[in-house]
């Protein structure tokens, strides 16, 4: 019998032929860390679905955002957990909320040499959980709540925001960003889409994290429907339409199709939220002995980037930097 004259197991020999024809490397620089600052608390607070994970103090967050930055991390997304809810999330765009108080904290510690990006809804702010303003019939109500959006944007930008991040899935809140940053003289500060989020059960442990799961009903009325591919992309190019510099498939995992998909039809700046859940399963199989965590974790941080992600948003990223700096 003749033998095979291909033979792909010539390039896999050794680890530097590995190296040598690997078609996707993973780099600090791919990961964007989230991050929770809380007002009013004493001492950072360790989020129990997500250990590793904490609701910080405005110091705490300081230390913790120059540790990651420390191994070569450079982008942040700001989550604010204020003390005050009401009906419409007024904190939200207030000057001296603790979002912004947490973005003017980062931008002094961090500076230019680093990107800060805020998030940009209302359900940590608002007493019933939801991500907008609610109608008499109890629904989200899309363009007051996107009126909301704007005062927002401009909020986040005043306290130096580098890029908003609107996650609440209300039509037109991209273009609605846009004019209200560039009229406020914001020109300079970019977007970076929430384009196709779903409605996803594994957000689970986050809602903990930032106290905002929703009182009553859920997200369906505004985020995807979990079967929907094509509608998904529909979302990514209305976005792009809009103004969004950046485009972002949320959750990764379970949705890497999409995320390929949106790649290939728009070859547009793409990043991937690696959420919550996704970071609570790896975390509570390895804290068990089940799975090797540094193997599991760089897996599936190298699967999202070749599924097309650009920039992956991730819990897992200071312990990821560190191990991919050997
Ligand atoms: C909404 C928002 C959520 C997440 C990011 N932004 C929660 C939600 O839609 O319910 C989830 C992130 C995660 O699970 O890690 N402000």
């Amino acid at each position: 019998m003749a033998f095979p004259r291909h033979r792909p197991r010539r390039l896999r020999r050794t680890p530097a032929l590995r190296a040598l024809v690997r078609e996707v490397e993973l780099s600090p620089r791919d990961l964007i860390a989230p991050l929770f600052v809380k007002e009013g608390i004493a001492e950072p607070v360790e989020i129990p679905s997500m250990p590793g994970q904490y609701q910080h103090t405005l110091e705490s967050l300081r230390k913790e955002a120059a540790e990651i930055a420390a191994r070569g991390v450079t982008a942040f997304m700001l989550f604010g957990v204020p003390e005050r809810k009401d009906a419409e999330g007024s904190e939200a765009w207030n000057p001296d909320g603790i979002a912004q108080r947490g973005l003017r904290a980062l931008r002094e510690e961090l500076g230019d040499d680093h990107v800060i990006m805020a998030d940009l809804c209302l359900d940590e702010y608002t007493d019933h959980g939801h991500c907008g303003v609610l109608d008499e019939e109890g629904h989200v109500d899309n363009d007051a709540t996107v009126e909301r959006y704007r005062r927002i944007a401009v909020a986040q930008a005043e306290a130096g925001a580098h890029m908003v991040g609107p996650s609440g899935m209300m039509d037109g809140q991209v273009a609605a960003i846009r004019d209200a940053l560039d009229a406020a003289g914001f020109q300079r500060v970019g977007i970076i889409a929430y384009a196709a989020k779903f409605a996803s059960a594994f957000y689970g442990p986050f809602r903990e994290a930032a106290e905002c799961a929703p009182r009553f009903g859920d997200r369906t009325g505004y985020q995807m429907d979990p079967p929907n591919a094509d509608e998904a992309i529909r979302e990514v190019l209305a976005d792009i339409e809009e103004g969004a510099d950046i485009v972002m498939v949320k959750p990764a995992l379970p949705y890497l199709d999409i995320i390929r998909r949106a790649k290939d039809e728009t070859r547009f700046p793409m990043a991937a939220y690696n959420v919550s859940g996704e970071y609570a399963m790896l975390k509570a199989a390895a804290l068990n002995g089940w799975l090797d965590e540094r193997k599991v974790v760089l897996e599936a941080l190298t699967s999202i980037r070749r599924a097309g992600a650009d920039l992956i948003l991730t819990y897992h990223a200071k312990d990821a930097a560190a191990w991919l700096a050997g």
